[in-house]
């Protein structure tokens, strides 16, 4: 079979419980299982056509044709899925990004989800989403959970030696809001692969945050199944800031927070105590993500418009898995 065109449609996720920290930095391999909720409203339209006439692989970004460490990146996993479909065959990649790329909101978890489904899917190999989640957590780890809708977990290392993302519920299970707060804030100065890097070599708290680990994952698994918010919210507010500690105390430290982002975590504060039930959960930028419930969801956009102002709001719901689309972005 010659390769052809595909095109598929990734939505991002937001960690409730964070992936920090790799014990394979090749294979990627987590040093411990991660917990997130794919979102409704940010995705990934990525379209990759294969053809003997391209000499090189190319990768197209928002409109941008991309060089240095972004292709690179594309091409290892593009390499990658021709060694397993036994293909020499270049290929032409466009991918969409509907929200911003870089700034802590998961894009490489949609873009990398959406580029190896539209590559399998171009070669002709038919894989289900455990096989596709293995594959993609190759190109960024946190891709591997984008497969699936709903609540999902990535299990760092199983008795075979493992590593895939499962479903917990699926996004009819619990509904609950993620409106992303998006800051003006400058570009971040290091990405999420090297300051995962740095942590795990120089934070005194990186031990401490595994030693823990296992009882948020209880939590959060628990929450998801009672639909119980505010387990659910207060857990992964204290996983992020567990993340961050160890962040800001790595060597040189990473502080992706602004004095922006600082203000909307008191923001949320501040709501929690006029019992208005709010969350915040902050990934590599300076963008936030507040968690609620669909009732609250109102009252806390009219607020953040008010009293904070950001540059954008984004409401988002649980979302769907994997899509592949008949429409091409070329
Ligand atoms: P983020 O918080 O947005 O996930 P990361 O530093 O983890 O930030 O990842 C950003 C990188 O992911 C980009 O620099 C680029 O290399 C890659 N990326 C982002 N969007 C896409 C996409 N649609 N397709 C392929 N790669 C992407
Ligand atoms: C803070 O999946 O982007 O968002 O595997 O090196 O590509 P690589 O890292 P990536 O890391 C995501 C880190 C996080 C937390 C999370 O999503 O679990």
């Amino acid at each position: 079979m010659i390769p052809t065109k595909s095109t598929a449609i990734a939505h991002s996720n937001t960690a409730l419980i964070k992936y920090w920290g790799k014990r394979d930095e090749k294979l990627i391999i987590p040093m411990n299982n991660s917990i997130s909720f794919t979102t409704d409203a940010l995705t990934t339209t990525t379209t990759v056509d294969f053809s003997e006439e391209f000499t090189e692989d190319s990768f197209l970004l928002n409109g941008l044709e991309q060089t240095g460490k972004p292709l690179k990146r594309v091409v290892e996993h593009l390499n990658l899925i021709r060694e397993i479909s036994k293909t020499k065959v270049k290929a032409k990649v466009h991918s969409q990004n509907n929200f911003p790329t870089a700034a802590g909101l998961a894009s490489s978890a949609s873009g990398f989800a959406a580029l190896t489904s539209a590559a399998i899917n171009a070669v002709d190999l038919k894989l289900d989403n455990k096989e596709l989640s293995m594959i993609s957590r190759r190109g960024s780890g946190s891709s591997c959970r984008s497969f699936f809708g709903g609540y999902v977990e990535w299990i760092a290392m199983d008795e075979m030696n493992e590593s895939y993302a499962v479903q917990l519920a699926d996004e009819n299970w619990f509904d609950i809001r993620d409106i992303v707060v998006v800051l003006k804030a400058p570009e971040r100065k290091m990405n999420t692969r090297e300051a995962m890097k740095l942590s795990i070599k120089t934070s005194p708290f990186f031990k401490s945050r595994l030693e823990t680990i296992d009882t948020s994952l209880a939590q959060i698994r628990l929450a998801i199944k009672e639909k119980d918010f505010i387990s659910l919210g207060s857990t992964a507010e204290m996983d992020c800031l567990s993340m961050h500690s160890v962040a800001i105390t790595s060597n040189p430290s990473q502080i992706f927070w602004t004095p922006d982002t600082v203000k909307v975590m008191h923001f949320v504060e501040n709501l929690r105590e006029e019992k208005i039930d709010a969350y915040y959960t902050i990934d590599t930028g300076a963008n936030l993500h507040i968690l609620t419930t669909p009732n609250f969801e109102r009252e806390i956009i009219k607020q953040l418009e008010e009293k904070i102002r950001p540059e954008k709001i984004i409401s988002s719901k649980p979302g769907p898995g994997i899509k592949i689309v008949n429409e091409h972005l070329f």
